[in-house]
Formats: structure tokens, sequence, C-alpha cells
């Protein structure tokens, strides 16, 4: 049962969910408008994912699609050989589109610049030439620590076109974050910047660097770290170390654009990006260059029904994250899109930035995070109804679910009400989208991802790993390999086996509830296990409590993900001090914890909240009930403490935290 109202929006009174289908004109210019293709991929998906694979130039076609003879160690289209920044690069000037634009910079202080595939090419070459004459060759690890500018995109193209594998991490992180993925990769050269621009100031990133690698871990050990390339961009006064520091801009002047593209193998390493786990330790999470290519190339023209020839895409991401990688670099570049990249942040120098920009340049598609949908809504409608945005056609959301009610704002102050949004759901460990709609294809429903993509095998299951019924919760699995799958943990096969395979056994536990709805739509229900999603952004709550007990005055840490309006879900602490820091008054020792998490991991892991307490909630086996302490920071009720072995804690802390926020 279902009415049509005045903007083609359906009523659906049965599922009380309002779905909005494609409009007859979007459908008629989309890429995908024949839903055969979900069931054609499905009768053979090798067949489906080698024909994606074939849009790719490769040096030495694949005779294999994939072999999974050693499960969980999938190797796609082994047989076969490419360069993934030829893909990105070369091929579209051997096509022809030379002379169109690649990259639309806009820096935050305002200045920009046009680069063309033609002269992102040139770059890139100079850029694998100068890498070269360092040493860098294939199978080597870089580590990249950069603003939102060109030359990291030049950076990461100029490491795959060598078959080099980069590291980037996030300029966001600590210099203690940043030596342990250096550490952890054995990284010999790190690309970076004197700075970059945010909020109106610069950022510095180059002392990070020289502090990560003065970290002494009291083996006497050194990094593995040779060289530190700079790239000038922030201005700002910076140290550099005779023999190992060099400007990327004084090296790179003796070299010229020629340099032929060598294939590699489609297995041979891309990138490791680290991501937070369950454990302390962030895994490093690597992918191959054949299959993640496929699949980051043919969901980011599915998906976001992308005209190369027409359309201005915008990703917000940062590179230092894996939307970064697969929807700023390497699907955009391998589809030959045009696209903005911006280095600042949405409220420099006001609110008017990101519409500002979207006028500007005529972005048809924006692709973007709910958190800022959120911070965008807050601030109100006033803002963007300023700007003209009527060239936007296509808009996506990812990083955790979108609420219907930011979807909705999305959709009518943001995509004037006519364009599609399409929620993605993907991984750092998917390499690419596994479940979104098809604009051209699917009736939207506010808040859900929706179906699996072509080709792609998800399922829903019970704890024994058994598909539930409609309408139940269970646990978002994977149950065939897919081209863009994490490979490994870097250096730890048994950790990837464990982490990802253990529950199930033959599936992938991705660590996301999730219910599919009567027409088999699947809606997220966020990560079962101690993830938290803050901001779009992984962090473990294992890794800050270890932070926090590392800190003197510290006894014992629990650190809970509570709902949070604008970013999903916040840190918030509690924490006992040893009995001799009592006398530091609990505003102090606030101050100091959330200092103290933010220098060691970085300014997005610090908490929110910190509440000195004298006891935590445990069992009597003695282990800590988190759940009971999210209800507390959420201002919830409190759930049944039974379980618990002294009862009182639960009221105590309620209390605290009552008196807290009511401040
Ligand atoms: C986790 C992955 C994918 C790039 C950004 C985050 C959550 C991501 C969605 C979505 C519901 C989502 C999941 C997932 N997530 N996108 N559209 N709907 N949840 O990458 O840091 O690897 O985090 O983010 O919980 O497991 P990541």
């Amino acid at each position: 049962m279902s009415d049509t109202t005045s903007n083609g929006k359906i009523e659906s009174h049965s599922l009380e969910v309002e779905t909005y289908p494609p409009s007859a004109e979007f459908k008629a210019q989309a890429n995908l408008s024949d839903s055969s293709v979900y069931w054609k991929a499905a009768q053979d998906p090798e067949a489906y994912w080698a024909g994606r694979a074939r849009e790719l130039k490769w040096t030495k076609p694949f005779t294999e699609v994939l072999d999974w003879s050693n499960p969980p160690f999938a190797k796609w289209f082994q047989d076969g050989e490419l360069n993934v920044a030829a893909n990105c690069l070369d091929r579209h000037v051997s096509n022809g589109l030379s002379d169109r634009v690649a990259i639309h910079f806009e820096g935050e202080p305002g200045d920009t610049r046009t680069i063309t595939y033609g002269e992102l090419t040139h770059e890139v070459k100079r850029a694998a030439n100068m890498l070269t004459a360092l040493g860098v060759s294939q199978g080597d690890r870089v580590a990249i620590y950069m603003p939102m500018i060109p030359e990291t995109v030049i950076a990461m193209l100029a490491c795959a076109r060598l078959g080099a594998a980069h590291s980037v991490v996030f300029g966001g992180f600590s210099a203690e974050s940043l030596r342990s993925r250096i550490d952890d990769a054995e990284a010999e050269i790190v690309i970076t910047a004197d700075g970059g621009h945010r909020k109106g100031r610069v950022s510095a990133l180059k002392p990070t660097v020289d502090d990560a690698l003065r970290i002494d871990h009291g083996d006497g050990k050194a990094s593995t770290v040779k060289k530190v390339l700079v790239v000038k961009r922030g201005g700002n006064e910076v140290e550099m170390q005779a023999g190992r520091d060099l400007w990327w801009h004084d090296e790179i002047s003796s070299f010229d654009g020629e340099h032929t593209a060598k294939g590699f193998p489609a297995e041979n390493p891309l990138f490791i990006l680290y991501t937070s786990g369950t454990t302390g330790k962030p895994k490093g999470i690597l992918h191959t260059s054949g299959g993640y290519l496929t699949q980051a190339a043919a969901t980011h023209s599915d998906v976001f029904d992308l005209k190369p020839e027409s359309d201005v895409y915008w990703c917000t991401a940062d590179v230092g994250w894996i939307t970064g990688h697969s929807y700023v670099v390497y699907g955009p570049l391998a589809n030959g899109a045009t696209q903005v990249i911006y280095e600042g942040t949405p409220d420099s120098p006001d609110w008017g930035r990101w519409w500002q920009i979207v006028e500007k340049y005529k972005v048809s598609i924006l692709y973007t995070a709910p958190t800022a949908i959120r911070s965008c809504m807050k601030v109100g409608r006033q803002v963007p109804e300023q700007y003209d945005l009527s060239s936007i056609r296509v808009l996506g959301s990812v990083g955790e679910p979108i609420n219907p009610e930011a979807w909705r704002w999305y959709h009518e102050v943001i995509g004037g009400g006519k364009a599609p949004i399409v929620d993605t759901w993907w991984q750092t460990e998917t390499g690419a989208m596994m479940i979104a709609p098809l604009p051209g294809l699917t009736s939207l429903k506010p808040g859900s991802a929706q179906a699996a993509q072509p080709g792609i095998d998800v399922n829903v299951v019970d704890d024994n790993g058994n598909r539930v019924d409609p309408g139940h919760g269970g646990l978002l699995t994977i149950r065939r390999p897919w081209p863009s799958m994490v490979r490994t943990i870097w250096g730890d096969d048994q950790r990837f086996i464990d982490t990802y395979w253990e529950k199930f056994g033959d599936q992938y536990f991705a660590g996301d509830g999730a219910r599919v709805d009567e027409d088999g739509d699947i809606w997220l229900l966020g990560r079962v296990d101690d993830v938290m999603n803050v901001s779009g952004h992984r962090l473990s709550t294992t890794e800050i409590e270890s932070s926090l007990v590392e800190h003197h005055a510290v006894a014992e840490a629990a650190v809970v993900g509570a709902d949070d309006e604008t970013t999903g879900q916040a840190v918030v602490a509690f924490v006992i001090l040893k009995s001799q820091q009592q006398l530091l008054t609990p505003e102090a020792a606030e101050a100091e914890l959330r200092q103290h998490v933010s220098a060691q991991i970085g300014a997005i892991a610090r908490p929110r909240q910190v509440f000195i307490v004298n006891e935590l909630p445990k069992t009597r086996s003695g282990k800590i009930m988190r759940r009971l302490l999210k209800q507390a920071a959420e201002g919830k009720e409190i759930g049944d403490t039974t379980t618990l072995a002294d009862t009182a804690v639960m009221q105590t802390i309620s209390a605290r935290v009552r008196s807290e926020q009511g401040k």
C-alpha cells in the first residue's frame, strides 16, 4: 500500500518507512538502470568481477580470476600484471584526456591550483624518479604524513608507480602513533610537509615527525627511517636534519617527467593502512593492486552514477582514511573523474565554506559523513541556502548509519529534494563499498544502506552463522571473497585469521550488527565489538584505556562510546586514580587525562569527558561492565545490575555523571 506525494516520495504504510524511488529523469540517464545486473552478477560473481577488472589496463592479462585454495588468503587475478598509477594517469593521457582537469585544489587560505591529467601524470613521473633516486623500489614501504594537498596524491601515486607500498598516517595522529606505524611497516622514507592550513592557522607536521623519530623505546634501536622528504606548504619554521631531511621542491627539481611505468603482479602490495581493532595495537590492513583497483573503480562509477566527462566530484574525506584512499585517489582517478580537493575544515573562515566550494566548482557529486551533515544542520539551513547548490545531482554518505532526520535534511537542503542519497557501508578492511544503493535502480529508504553491490555476498546471521529472518537483528558477515578485500594484517597472518574468520570459519565477520527488513534491505546497527565510531572514525576502547593506564596517576580505566548528537559516538572515560593521587582535584585530573590521550594517540581520541570514580562496575569474575557505564554516560536509566559484584557502584557513578551533566 503506497501513495505518491507531490515530490515523488512514496509513503509506504505497511513498513512505516518512506521510500524515494529514482525519478524518471534520473533513471533515463543512469549508468545502471536494469536490475538484471544483480542476478547476472550473482549467477557467476567471478565472471562478473573479471569483466569489471578488464575495464582496467593490464600489461599482462590475467587468466585466473580467484584463487581461494588457501582461505582466508585470497588471490585475485594473480597471474595478471598492471601498474595502478598508470591506470589512474597515463591511460587517460593516451586516451586523449590530457587536458581534462583531474584536481581542482582549494587551499584553506583561498589559494587554488588546477591540475589536469596531463600535469598530474607529469608530476607523478617526476616524483617516481625522485623516489627511485632515494632508493625506493618494489616492495618497499613509504610512510606519508601530510595535509590535504596535491602532493599527497602525487606521493601516493608515485609509490604505486614504483610498486612500493605507502602507509598514509592521518595528520591528526600523534608522534607516538606515527612512530608505531613506521616501526610496524619498517618504512625507510617518510614524506611529510612543514605544515598545513587548518582553521585559519598553520598546523605543523614536520615537528611531529621529528618527535616520532626521536622516540627512544629503551631498546637502543633507532627507527628504520633513512630519509624525510618535506613539502613546503605551511611556511612554518622547521628544523632540517642534515643527511636525513630533504625539501621535496629541491629534490624534485632535478628530475624530468620521463618515466615508463612497469607492470606489477596483481597481488603486489599497494598500501598498508592502520586501523583500530579491539586490542591496543592498531592493525596494518594490507591491500593489493588489481582486485583493489577493480572494485574501487567499479563502485565509484556505479554507486555515484559517475559521468567522467561532465561530473565534478567531491569527497570531503582526508586521505589519511580509507575513504580518501579509495574515493579521493584510486577510484576517481582510475575513472578519469574531475574532482575537488579541499585542504581545510568546513567552518573556515565560516560555515559557508563547503557550499561556496560547491557553487564555485559546480560540484555535482558530493560524498561526506553524517557527522558533518549533523554539524551543518545545527548551524542551520540559512547558511547553505545562501549558495547555489543546483549543480548537485548525487549525494553520498559514509562512516556510520545516517539517521533519517539528517538524511531528510541532506536530501532537501543540500540536494534540493531531487538528488538521490547513497548511504555506503564498507570498512577499511573491505577496501571499497560493499552495501549501497544504485541510484538509478534503488528506491531509497532513509537510514538504510540497502543492498549488497553486484557480485558481493553479504549475510545477516545469528551467533551460529545461520541467516536470520527478515525483521530480526544479527551479525553482518560476508560469505564470498571480494576483489578489494584485506589480504592480511601486515606481519600478522594469525591475527588476520583470529580477528575476522575465527567466529564463523567460512564467513568474514565485519564487527557490525545489522537487520534485514521485509524487502531484503539492510539496516546497519553499529559495532558489536569494543570499537567506537567517533565522527565516522574508528577508535578502539582498549587502545584508549591502555593510554589512560599508562598515565602515572591512573590505577584503572574503562572507556565507552556514548551516543553523541553530533559525532555519533563520543569517548567517555571512567578512571580510578592511584591512592597517592587523591589530592589532584577531579577537574585537574580530567583536564590532564584528556590532554594525555590526545598527545598519545591524537586529537580525535581525546575523551569528551573523564569521570574520576572510586570504583568501576564489575562482575563477580572481575569483568568491567562497560554496557552499564555507557548507559550512565548517556544519562539513561541503568539496566539490570544484579550480576555486579557490588550493586551500589552504579548508583554512585550515575549520580556522579548526572551532577556533572547538570553543571
Ligand atoms: C566501520 C568501518 C568506510 C569508510 C569509513 C569508515 C561503520 C561505515 C557505514 C554506513 C553504517 C557504517 C561500520 C564499519 N560504517 N560506513 N554507511 N552505515 N555504518 O571506515 O574506519 O574502517 O570503519 O564504520 O561500523 O564497520 P572504518
